[in-house]
């Protein structure tokens, strides 16, 4: 999918709309022209033989770059901006999909981007990802481990706080604070209204992956908070504890107080967040490391609905929505709630090269795909 849209405004956002008051009170920077479509996956449905499936494909949720970042980045951004920071900072694993879609739209926002970065074993895509964090004028430093990464962030963070004599903007690995949860409490409003309106059936099932958390959490509180009562199956692509249900209900109460003091309902605050099962089953021998029931999604997916999964994030989850129909315990209609970029975008120039670290300038030497 090609195309640069231009954004809706902040009143279009489901979220907004319900709870005026909150909206008064929360600025957004919208990133997305609409609500990110749905679609049956008839052949996939077919040949699973169960349950029907649905598609979410917030991999066409943004302008530039899609999938679940630009979904917090539309409260994250705004919040910095709101706070008066001049620079973001973050962090994430060297081809860090939040870290460069903060990079693109923190640049378009006016804000400055400073990447703390962790070096991992480079995947197919890890030097275009590096290349276009470069190109949208981030800064990239990098360390060889987390615990360097830990060790290094308060000079990190100290460095720019003398730079711009103000407090640069923290945002926590894959933007996952409850301000980015915030996003998906808004996606879960967006389903609600497409159920509404005829676009799909009210789901049983929903299958998300959980890395960092905000998605699944935000998710969660935004469907109870809409009127959706769908399980919420969230498959575990990691096994940080940032994963961990504890974790991920933690957030959910979280922003759900959040979202009672600024639309000024306190009885939002105590709404039920059952229905929330996070599965480790499907993370075969661990984060992005594919498994061979991922894989075989990876293909099933692009072979009958000609979607493109991820090997990190959507492959897995797809294999869950397989798995579990398979053993017949998937309640259906399931909605597979896709969450990586699906917006093409241009080949980065090798040249930004030279703007990365000496030492990952070899990762970012990137061979044309065939
Ligand atoms: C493509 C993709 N899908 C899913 C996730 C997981 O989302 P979260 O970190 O909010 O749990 C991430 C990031 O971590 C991601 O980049």
């Amino acid at each position: 999918m090609t195309g640069e849209a231009s954004a809706r405004s902040p009143a279009q956002l489901p979220l907004l709309a319900r709870f005026p008051r909150l909206a008064a009170r929360t600025p957004v920077v919208p990133l997305a022209a609409g609500p990110s479509p749905v679609a049956r996956l008839g052949r996939l449905s077919e040949s699973l033989g169960g349950p029907d499936v649905w598609l979410k494909n917030d991999g066409l949720y943004g302008t530039i770059y899609g999938g679940n970042k630009p979904r917090k980045l539309e409260f994250v951004l705004a919040d910095a901006l709101r706070r008066k920071s001049k620079t973001v900072l973050t962090t994430g694993a060297i081809g860090t999909n939040h870290g460069l879609a903060t990079a693109l739209y923190g640049a378009q926002a006016g804000l400055h981007v400073g990447l703390l970065l962790t070096y991992e074993e480079p995947g197919p895509d890890t030097g275009r990802q590096l290349l276009r964090m470069a190109a949208a004028g981030a800064d990239i430093y990098y360390t060889r481990n987390h615990a360097l990464t830990a060790a290094a962030a308060p000079y990190f963070i100290a460095r720019y706080w003398l730079r711009d004599r103000r407090r640069p903007y923290i945002l926590g690995p894959g933007g996952s604070s409850s301000m980015g949860a915030l996003g998906f409490v808004n996606a879960g409003f967006e389903l609600a209204a497409q159920v509404a309106a005829g676009e799909l059936p009210a789901p049983r099932s929903i299958v998300v992956p959980v890395g960092t958390g905000a998605t699944v959490a935000g998710l969660l509180a935004g469907l109870r908070l809409a009127g959706l009562d769908s399980e919420v199956i969230g498959v575990a692509v990691t096994r940080a504890p940032t994963a961990w249900p504890v974790a991920v209900k933690r957030l959910a109460r979280n922003v759900t107080k959040l979202v009672a003091g600024r639309a000024g309902d306190r009885k939002l605050a105590r709404v039920g967040l059952d229905g929330l099962r996070i599965s480790s089953d499907w993370l075969g021998p661990g984060y992005a490391r594919p498994s061979r029931r991922s894989a075989q999604a990876l293909a099933m997916a692009a072979d009958l609905e000609n979607l493109e999964l991820d090997a990190v994030y959507t492959a897995k989850t797809m294999s869950a929505v397989i798995g579990l129909a398979g053993q017949g315990v998937l309640e259906g209609p399931v909605l597979y709630w896709h969450t990586h970029n699906a917006i093409r975008m241009p080949e980065p120039d090798p040249a930004v090269a030279s703007r990365l670290p000496s030492g990952l300038r070899r990762v970012g030497k990137i061979r044309t795909r065939v």
